[in-house]
């Protein structure tokens, strides 16, 4: 027995992740510890493609996950042994990187004769603001916007999910890469953006906002890109105007949408917001504002947790454990061997495809 004891009430889980750039490993406890984790970003080697080569991050995980599986067991003084479950990123992402990750998974969980625990990436995202917050009850209204997402989700429970929005085209994170590029800021665009934003004016810059006011419960960024774009061209705007202004766009839509989901499928005692976006300072505080007018409580995963990491993942494993465990009891074996890697996965298997957002999960 290592020196993080578990028990039925607090499981204990390894959790991995690398469905994009990062490869990730944690152990965390059901009691809301994380007892041990690592993350290594593969920002450098993608930085000199402007964005992240699937074959190179393939590689690159393939390179990582077994040293850090290692390195973070060692790290918790645990061995396979105290673990009560193994949990992966089963998609949607990259599939090279997910197989990556999944097949690492599967064959730990087959060494150790523990249950896999295939994961869906967007659920690790959803769950993970009830990994820093125990006060989060269900449902919530969650904000789901990443680089690879932007969704509205209505979250009932574990493994209950309502798909109330996502985007017909880009993803937000995806409009801040988009744009940083175009203001020649590098990669990972978001922050780079936020940070020059702070230095220009919100307002200098009229810019749409796409499908602001209409009656579908969607996103749409592709239109403000190139209105950035063509503020970029004509010369007459500074970056940091631009970068403000667009800022400031992509907020009044989320603020939009979120109002028709809540007129929708409201009301919800709670708005919580998650993935890397969530990280922008502006985003969260025009989103606590929001909830504070709607009389919510508003909920924002610690940085750390909005990002890709692999701690969401563990938890989302123990809230699996947690329910779907408890009430199967020994009969719960987790998921097969045969689990296949998903490219695409939808959270809300009813929600319709959406016009133009197929690349999107
Ligand atoms: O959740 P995440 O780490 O990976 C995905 O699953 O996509 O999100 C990464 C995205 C990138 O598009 C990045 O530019 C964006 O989150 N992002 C930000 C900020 N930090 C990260 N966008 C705006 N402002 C930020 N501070
Ligand atoms: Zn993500």
């Amino acid at each position: 027995m290592g020196s993080a004891t578990h028990t039925l009430e607090a499981p204990l889980v390894l959790g991995i992740e690398s469905s994009c750039d990062e490869t990730a490993v944690a152990i965390v406890r059901g009691d809301r510890t994380i007892i041990a984790q690592a993350i290594a970003s593969q920002e450098a080697e993608h930085a000199p493609y402007g964005g992240v080569v699937p074959e190179i991050a393939a590689r690159a995980h393939a390179e990582r996950v077994a040293p850090m599986v290692a390195s973070v067991m060692a790290e918790a003084g645990l061995t396979l042994d105290d673990v009560d479950a193994i949990a992966a990123t089963a998609g949607p992402g990259l599939i090279g990187g997910v197989m990556v990750g999944l097949v690492s998974a599967k064959a730990l969980a087959m060494a150790a004769e523990k249950p896999l625990l295939a994961i869906n990436h967007l659920e690790g995202h959803a769950l993970s603001p009830r990994l820093a917050d125990a006060g989060l009850a269900f449902p919530y209204l969650l904000l789901l916007v990443s680089g690879g997402h932007c969704q509205i989700l209505g979250v009932d429970g574990v493994g209950q999910y309502r798909r109330l929005a996502t985007t017909i085209d880009d993803a937000l994170g995806e409009a801040f890469d988009k744009t940083a590029k175009l203001l020649r800021l590098g990669y990972p665009g978001g922050p780079a953006v936020e940070r020059l934003a702070m230095q220009g004016n919100p307002k200098a810059v009229p810019l749409p906002r796409p499908l602001k006011g209409s009656a579908e419960p969607h996103f749409s960024f592709a239109g403000l890109k190139s209105a950035v774009l063509r503020a970029v061209d004509s010369g007459t705007h500074t970056p940091a105007d631009i970068a403000a202004s667009f800022q400031q766009a992509a907020v009044d839509c989320l603020l939009d949408r979120l109002e028709l989901a809540l007129d929708r499928a409201g009301p919800f005692p709670a708005l919580v917001v998650a993935g890397g976006v969530a990280a922008n300072h502006t985003v969260r505080a025009a989103l606590e504002a929001f909830a504070a007018r709607h009389a919510m409580r508003f909920t924002a995963p610690p940085l750390a947790l909005c990002t890709d990491n692999a701690a969401m993942i563990a938890w989302a494993g123990c809230e699996r454990l947690m329910t779907e465990g408890w009430r199967m009891g020994a009969d719960f074996t987790g998921d097969s061997l045969d689990f296949v890697a998903r490219p695409r996965w939808p959270l809300d298997p009813e929600a319709t495809a959406v016009r133009g957002a197929g690349v999107k999960a």
